[in-house]
């Protein structure tokens, strides 16, 4: 029973007491990401994990990115306030499936995004996330044959932008997928010359409309510089606590649901997150993140390659 408890006197408490980093993902609460040490995109979460001197890093994101933190960190605690905080392209991408997949191309190298699990991880030749992989295909010669999985949607705007054929897996986000194409050219109609910002997950419909196309911080970065004082925003829309904290003068609209609002956008799993979750995973350091080493090995490989090539 937390009644009466001073839930973030309680988590900083703890945080020092543990020699603890809390990370978090831009899709959570504003609550949690107002006390994280730090805030950021899954390639600088990543990066993050594997610099931090901590004991312990908590979590606050989805699984398969404390599993991440957890591969590059193994002599740290990592713990997920929530532990079924999953992902539906991860879900969407079962590991013997994936390896049948693979071995029915075997003249194709596996570039997979890191929304996946440490198995699919551990299948696959380089990982990347939405900020690192482009920066990653162009380095990959035109006439290397690839799969890319397991968002098709971000395979595919990668697909156009590059005049590339990689063979895609089926998956998509449930969030970005969520996104009406008639609601948010009737929200473009309502403010006439505002620009819309959208993450790769969004299928092509919605893509087709953006000014700018890229990761999380790549979105936070558009917000701050581009030049107008009003911007669409097609993605989770917890980042948009982000940008009113840095530019309290301009205004952020979220991109609209089938339902002309933004609320069915906010991502389920990441939202199962909450400060009361994350102070019980501090104090119990549970539930924790633990995965086989032989396994950790095999896909530390391919998200070192990441890490490598991203630079
Ligand atoms: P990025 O923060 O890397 O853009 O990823 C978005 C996302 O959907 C993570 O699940
Ligand atoms: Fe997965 Fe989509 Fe949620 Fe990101 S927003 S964690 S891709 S379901």
């Amino acid at each position: 029973n937390l009644t009466g408890l001073d839930i973030r006197a309680e988590i900083d408490r703890l945080r020092k007491e543990r020699n603890a980093v809390i990370l978090a993902h831009y899709y959570q609460k504003p609550e949690i990401q107002d006390l994280a040490d730090f805030v950021g995109d899954s390639l600088e979460l990543s990066r993050k994990a594997a610099e931090s001197s901590a004991d312990v890093i908590a979590f606050c994101g989805v699984k398969f990115m404390a599993d991440t933190a957890k591969i590059l960190s193994p002599q740290k605690i990592v713990v997920l306030p929530d532990m079924n905080a999953g992902c539906s392209l991860e879900d969407a991408c079962p590991p013997d499936k994936f390896r049948a997949f693979r071995e029915a191309h075997p003249d194709h190298i596996a570039l997979t995004y890191i929304n996946c699990s440490t198995e699919v991880k551990a299948l696959s030749d380089v990982i990347v996330t939405s900020s690192s992989a482009e920066t990653i295909l162009a380095q990959i010669p035109a006439d290397q044959k690839i799969i890319f999985g397991p968002d098709r949607h971000l395979g595919g705007y990668l697909n156009r932008k590059f005049g590339r054929d990689m063979l895609l897996w089926p998956g998509v986000c449930i969030v970005h997928e969520a996104f009406s194409e008639t609601e948010l050219l009737k929200l473009k109609a309502q403010h006439p010359g505002t620009p819309v910002a959208a993450h790769p997950e969004c299928p092509p419909h919605i893509i087709d409309h953006a000014d700018y196309v890229g990761s999380t911080s790549g979105i936070l970065q558009f917000a701050k510089t581009f030049p107008g004082d009003k911007l669409i925003v097609a993605t989770e829309p917890h980042i948009i606590h982000q940008m009113e904290k840095a530019l309290p003068n301009k205004t952020f609209i979220g991109a609209p649901g089938a339902d002309g609002n933004c609320n069915c956008n906010i991502c389920p799993y990441m939202a199962l997150n909450t400060l009361e979750k994350l102070y019980v995973a501090l104090r119990d350091l549970q539930p924790r993140i633990e995965i086989e080493e032989g396994l950790r090995l095999r896909a530390r490989k391919s998200l070192d390659r990441m890490l490598e090539m991203a630079s």
